[in-house]
């Protein structure tokens, strides 16, 4: 990468991270909803609206999260905490899916929504430490 495009990537990756973190908890909270709406037996959480504005933010955190790996230049199953957290996600993703689609019966869909929710929180939680051991280091602790 050339100076110029380097020095591009190290002024936006704070704005980056904020849509990254942003989308996260937007998504989060959009999943928890919709799965009190399935816990409920309504079929909101899987109207078109609300399936499209899900879509939408899972993009812009996908796309993001991308942007920033690039950035740092992490690769995953080399860097172990991007290992971890992406194997997390899937699992958020599968047991998401359980939840609110998948699991044939309303308890098997209710234990499917405790279990995603605790893999977001585990995501959530890696990302947070990974950050402040990062800038530990960064500050010679
Ligand atoms: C549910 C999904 C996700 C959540 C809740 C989440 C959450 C977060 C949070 C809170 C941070 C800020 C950490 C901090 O600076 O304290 C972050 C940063 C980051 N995330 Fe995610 N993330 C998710 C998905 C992903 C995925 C799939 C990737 C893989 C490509 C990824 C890659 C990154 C990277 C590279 C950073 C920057 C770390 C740094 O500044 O050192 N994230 N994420």
């Amino acid at each position: 990468m050339r100076a110029g495009q380097w020095a591009a990537v190290i002024e936006y990756f704070p704005s980056v991270r904020s849509v990254h973190v942003a989308a996260a908890l937007s998504s989060g909270a959009l999943f928890a909803l919709r799965g009190l709406a399935m816990w409920r037996g309504s079929n909101l959480g899987m109207s078109a609206p609300v399936r499209w504005a899900s879509y939408a933010i899972d993009t812009v955190l996908l796309a993001a999260a991308v942007t920033l790996a690039h950035a740092l230049h992490l690769v995953p199953f080399v860097d172990r905490w991007l290992t971890t957290k992406i194997g997390l996600v899937t699992l958020y993703v599968v047991l998401g899916s359980l939840a609110l689609k998948r699991a044939p019966t309303p308890a098997a869909r209710r234990l499917s929504l405790g279990l995603a929710l605790l893999a977001f929180l585990a995501v959530y939680l890696v990302a947070r430490d990974h950050g402040a051991a990062r800038w530990a280091l960064a500050a010679g602790r």
